[in-house]
């Protein structure tokens, strides 16, 4: 591996509990949480208990992400692909999204989260898709940490309902370019993720920001999702601080 110039290393500055923490923060960090079903078989339990057991851990990620001065966190819960899961896991995980709407809203507002949803809200259950709505509106003016919880989401299916709406808006061919593209993605004007973390060692995007992850750097935690710890957050932003980002260019 070539050596990295000063302005490249890694440097480190303390953190507000005390440990190190890289120089460089990523403004927008995605992150896939898999592997809740192999934490709970793990332990005899059934899967959806490994699903409870990830959103508890998401309650500490959210605060080290607003410590750790993250200002975007995008959240991989439920994909378009996840309907083809046993009718009783996914009716548990449209469970465990309203119970978080129910008991966890308040203390999201007040820490000063910002809620999004990106995906498609239409294929969910009405009374499920009034309460989102009311969490994005009632958290719209916090700017602490801005989370896009990403359900019924696909990237294809994002690129193909931009590609719907620009048509529908009569634009002609010579005015699409990659900016007004991005503008029609689920994130529209959000920066792109700096740094795409997924857990339990799979080695794939599984069909998750793949037109805004372009230039992101990715990062493979070997733990499940329910393990996945304000240290772990830390360690993948120290390799992402060792990363030389390119984007295409020569030095
Ligand atoms: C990720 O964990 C959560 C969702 C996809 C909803 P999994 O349920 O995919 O867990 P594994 O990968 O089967 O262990
Ligand atoms: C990706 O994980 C989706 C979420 C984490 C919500 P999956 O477990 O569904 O992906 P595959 O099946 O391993 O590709
Ligand atoms: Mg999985």
């Amino acid at each position: 591996m070539k050596a990295l110039s000063t302005s490249q290393r890694a440097t480190t500055k303390p953190a507000p509990d005390g440990a190190d923490l890289p120089e460089h923060i990523p403004t927008h960090v995605a992150i896939i949480m898999d592997g809740n079903g192999r934490w709970a078989k793990q332990r005899g339990l059934p899967r959806i208990a490994g699903h409870r057991a990830g959103t508890e851990n998401l309650r500490e990620i959210l605060r080290a992400c607003v410590e750790f001065g993250i200002k975007i966190l995008t959240i991989y819960a439920f994909s378009t692909e996840n309907w083809g899961r046993p009718e009783s896991e996914v009716k548990g995980l449209m469970r465990i999204l309203e119970d978080v709407i129910d008991r966890e809203l308040k203390e999201l507002d007040k820490e000063g989260v910002q809620l999004r949803h990106i995906g498609d809200l239409t294929a969910i259950s009405a009374d499920l898709q009034r309460k989102v709505s009311n969490a994005i509106e009632q958290t719209k003016n916090n700017d602490r940490l801005i989370l896009n919880v990403a359900f019924n989401y696909g990237g294809r299916a994002e690129i193909v309902h931009a590609i719907r709406e620009i048509v529908k808006e009569g634009y002609e061919p010579e005015a699409i370019d990659e900016a007004l593209v991005s503008r029609y993605m689920y994130t529209g004007t959000q920066p792109d993720p700096d740094l795409i973390v997924r857990t339990s060692g799979e080695l794939r995007t599984s069909n998750f920001l793949i037109w805004q992850g372009a230039y992101a750097e990715y990062y493979f935690a070997p733990v499940f999702w329910p393990d996945f710890n304000k240290e772990e957050l830390r360690r993948a932003l120290v390799h992402f601080n060792e990363r030389d980002r390119r984007f295409g260019l020569a030095e």
